[in-house]
């Protein structure tokens, strides 16, 4: 039996959490235990409690409690913290998620007292490394023992950056952190959307409730720091979308992020009063997972600057407009199956446009087949030392 230690603290950690948990505790029970640690980093019961409640993830085992703040402050305090966890727990590795701080807190605590960290999502780049998660995935990544990579792009990046392909490193010995071994998984999100999508439709009801025009709606999320930190910026975005909302008469549906809805709070900025004016401008608060899905599933559109939503915007096969100068998920801007916008609102309506009198015939299959979670058990089981 292998214990490993998970760390989760924001949103998307927690549901991609969710995938693996469900195939340890459906197929894996007898090899693999999990420690769930929960930073914190994420604490209101819209951007944490309402995931475990939805897809069945048991209660944390330890609740760090760390909060928010700077990042130099965050990620220290999980640093410590999570290395008395380590300490005490003593397993056999430890599993992180992503590019958050929590993600790089975890990296460092357990490759300084020679832990083992398995990293899922490996090898995304943005090539941007004024992005903090850009330098907590590099960080990570290179701290890591095992890695799982979503997509071929991943693999490259990686391959670029001296990680040897597999077959060379089983050559080379076992895997350890001076001979990590990479592997191509799919896409854990993927796993999760499809074992969602049924469910997710159970939640209709939530159309009429919160007056929204099923199908003729655009579906937005906004929480990057480059979209939110200038309030010119994000006055630019939002009334970008309010003008395509009043011109085309389409809603606008946005769950609003509390780094977001910070900001939106202590503006008196024209342009976000407007967009806040319009009856078709549903701005609402951050909902559950089956909830995002059933709102993805539905919409004629999406525009985001999450990483995960843009997947499942694609997922979903629906046209997206990335709210970003870059992405990670490169192959979905390759087969033209989003547009890259960034906060420009030119380009934001230009793309709309395009996807409006373009639509998509073909979503090429780049994110495996669902079963990632499965495979990263088995190769943890296989590889792990
Ligand atoms: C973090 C991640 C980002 C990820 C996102 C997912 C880092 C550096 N960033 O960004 O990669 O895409 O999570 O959503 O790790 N807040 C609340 N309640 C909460 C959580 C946050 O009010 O439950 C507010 C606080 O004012 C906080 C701000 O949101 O300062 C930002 O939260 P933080 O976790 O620092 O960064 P995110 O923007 O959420
Ligand atoms: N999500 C959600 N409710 C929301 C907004 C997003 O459940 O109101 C989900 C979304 O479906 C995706 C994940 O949160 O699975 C993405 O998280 P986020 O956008 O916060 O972070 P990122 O992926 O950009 O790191």
């Amino acid at each position: 039996m292998k214990k490993l230690l998970t760390i989760i603290g924001a949103r998307p950690q927690i549901i991609k959490a969710a995938a693996l948990n469900r195939a340890i505790q459906s197929k894996f029970s007898n090899e693999l235990t999990e420690v769930l640690v929960h930073t914190g980093q994420h604490y209101d019961h819209g951007m944490s409690q309402v995931f475990f409640e939805e897809m069945g993830i048991p209660k944390p085992d330890y609740n760090l409690g760390i909060g928010s703040g700077s990042h130099g402050q965050q990620t220290g305090r999980m640093l410590d913290a999570i290395e008395q966890v380590i300490i005490k727990e003593k397993p056999d590795a430890l599993v992180i998620y992503g590019d958050t701080n929590s993600t790089l807190a975890g990296a460092l605590a357990a490759a300084k007292v020679h832990v083992p960290v398995i990293h899922i999502e490996a090898g995304l780049r943005s090539f941007n490394k004024r992005m903090p998660e850009e330098v907590n995935r590099i960080t990570a990544d290179h701290a890591s023992t095992l890695l799982f990579s979503p997509t071929k792009v991943g693999l490259r990046n990686l391959k670029k950056e001296g990680f040897r392909p597999l077959n060379e490193a089983q050559e080379i010995g076992k895997a350890d952190l001076d001979n990590p071994y990479v592997f191509h998984c799919g896409d854990l999100m993927y796993d999760n959307t499809l074992f969602y999508s049924d469910k997710a439709d159970e939640y209709d009801s939530l159309f009429v409730e919160r007056g929204i025009d099923k199908g003729n709606y655009v579906l937005t999320t906004i929480h990057r720091p480059q979209n939110t930190d200038d309030i010119n910026i994000l006055s630019g975005i939002l009334n970008a979308l309010n003008q395509i909302s009043l011109e085309d008469g389409v809603q606008m549906v946005l769950p609003l992020h509390p780094r977001t809805a910070n900001k939106i709070l202590q503006s008196n900025d024209a342009a976000i009063k407007r967009a806040q004016e319009n009856q078709n401008f549903k701005i609402i608060e951050p909902v559950g997972f089956l909830e995002m899905i059933l709102l993805e599933k539905n919409a004629k559109m999406i525009m985001t600057d999450s990483g995960g939503v843009q997947k499942e915007a694609f997922f979903v096969k629906k046209p997206c407009v990335i709210l970003r100068p870059e992405t990670e998920w490169t192959e979905i801007v390759e087969c033209h199956c989003a547009i890259l916008a960034g906060s420009n609102p030119e380009k934001i309506k230009a793309g709309y446009q395009h996807f409006k009198t373009n639509p998509i015939t073909e979503f090429p299959d780049v994110f495996g087949d669902g079963k990632a979670a499965e495979f990263i058990c088995q190769s943890i089981i296989d590889h792990l030392n």
